[in-house]
């Protein structure tokens, strides 16, 4: 059996500590039936599901399952940037050895579509809000690692048409029409307490009511084997039931000397004002940082880079207290590989970089969500 006690619990911010108190158990246990490696007493179940508010027949699921993979997976790569989900369904589906096809992209932006088509050998489709759903073909799985715009309009409790002119309800609306399989959500760590939860949990409960199971967290691409401190919240859904193991394995880890360049041309390194304001503020106890100034204009230094953005200040960033990051080691901090295709200017590329998901983030997902769900 498959339960969803562990994803509903921590959706409502109920420790298993409380759990165990609520129901009368020890924290053992609740750990134990969490992971499913104790079935409790209809008793126990009828506990839970009062302490929680979710019905019985929610939280428990027959195993169907097989281990058998499927042969191919057609995805499509909404509000698709640079293809930061692109790269790492690949990567994940290569390891698997699924055949991947992306039949449709999107994004707005013209030279984030220059970038994209350089990359993949197709020009993304344009605005997705003038795209009707039925003319999206078919596919099994949807990614959007959608805009972070101000969500103060989702939260009002009217549901599906609460979220109208947000992107959200963009993404809302094309898996209503294309029922796919599964899907894949990103967006900035803020969302999860944005308006006290209470945003995070409409799109949820918008996403149940299209007739999916649903799973969220937090993920650091510190975690998953980038110098990046980053944090996204990834929003996974199917149409069967699963149980996501959320913990993640990176593999061969690369640290900043992994990323840096070795030859540097002049025009990044910042004037000699800033490195000495900088150097006279600060004084890093790494032999390799990045130096990393807040609004306030305190400096602190970290052997990994803080989060890249797209509209930031141009020296927030510096390399030993002395350069900004060259645009290849802004997509290296992100997990693209480095054939990928540089075709727009500086400026366009530090844009596109900032806004994108971290590859290895995705990837990390990927490897342990495809497999539960694409089975024959
Ligand atoms: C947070 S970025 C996603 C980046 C992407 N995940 C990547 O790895 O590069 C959001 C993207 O949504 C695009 N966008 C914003 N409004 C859009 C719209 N109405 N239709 C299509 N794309 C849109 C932006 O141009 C931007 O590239």
């Amino acid at each position: 059996m498959i339960n969803t006690i562990r994803t509903y619990r921590e959706e409502k911010n109920i420790t298993q500590e409380t759990l165990a108190n609520m129901i009368g158990i020890t924290r053992r246990s609740v750990i134990s039936i969490e992971n499913g490696k104790t079935m409790p007493s209809i008793d126990i179940v009828f506990k839970i599901s009062q302490a929680l508010k979710v019905p019985i027949d929610k939280l428990y699921y027959p195993e169907t399952a097989t281990d058998k993979l499927v042969d191919n997976i057609k995805f499509i790569d909404l509000f698709c940037g640079i293809g930061g989900f692109r790269f790492a369904c690949n990567r994940t589906l290569k390891r698997l050895g699924i055949k991947g096809e992306c039949v449709f992209s999107s994004d707005i932006d013209i030279y984030a579509r220059e970038s994209y088509n350089a990359n993949f050998g197709e020009y993304p489709t344009g605005d997705i809000t003038r795209v009707d759903a039925k003319d999206i073909p078919d596919h099994d799985l949807l990614f959007a690692g959608f805009p972070c715009q101000p969500f103060s309009i989702i939260g009002l409790g009217k549901g599906f048409d609460d979220t109208r002119g947000t992107l959200f309800f963009e993404i809302a609306r094309i898996i209503k029409e294309k029922q796919p399989k599964a899907f894949v959500l990103e967006n900035v760590k803020r969302l999860v307490g944005h308006n006290k939860g209470q945003t995070l949990s409409t799109i949820l409960s918008i996403l149940r009511d299209l007739d999916y199971f649903v799973d969220y967290k937090v993920i650091n691409a510190l975690d998953c084997g980038l110098p990046q401190k980053r944090e996204r919240v990834i929003i996974i859904g199917s149409k069967k039931p699963f149980n996501m193991n959320w913990s993640i394995k990176a593999e061969n880890p690369k640290t900043l000397e992994d990323i840096l360049e070795k030859n540097v041309p002049d025009k990044y390194y910042a004037s000699q004002a800033i490195v000495e304001k900088r150097k006279a503020m600060h004084t890093s106890k790494y032999p390799i940082s990045i130096w990393h100034e807040n609004k306030a204009g305190n400096i602190s230094s970290y052997p990994y880079s803080c989060a890249l953005r797209a509209g930031a200040s141009y020296n927030y960033l510096l390399v030993n207290g002395e350069r900004r990051l060259t645009p290849r080691e802004m997509l290296r901090l992100q997990g693209f590989p480095d054939d990928f295709n540089i075709v727009v200017n500086d400026s366009q590329i530090r844009k596109q970089a900032g806004n994108a998901v971290p590859v290895d983030l995705v990837s990390c997902v990927l490897d342990n969500f495809i497999p539960l769900i694409f089975t024959e």
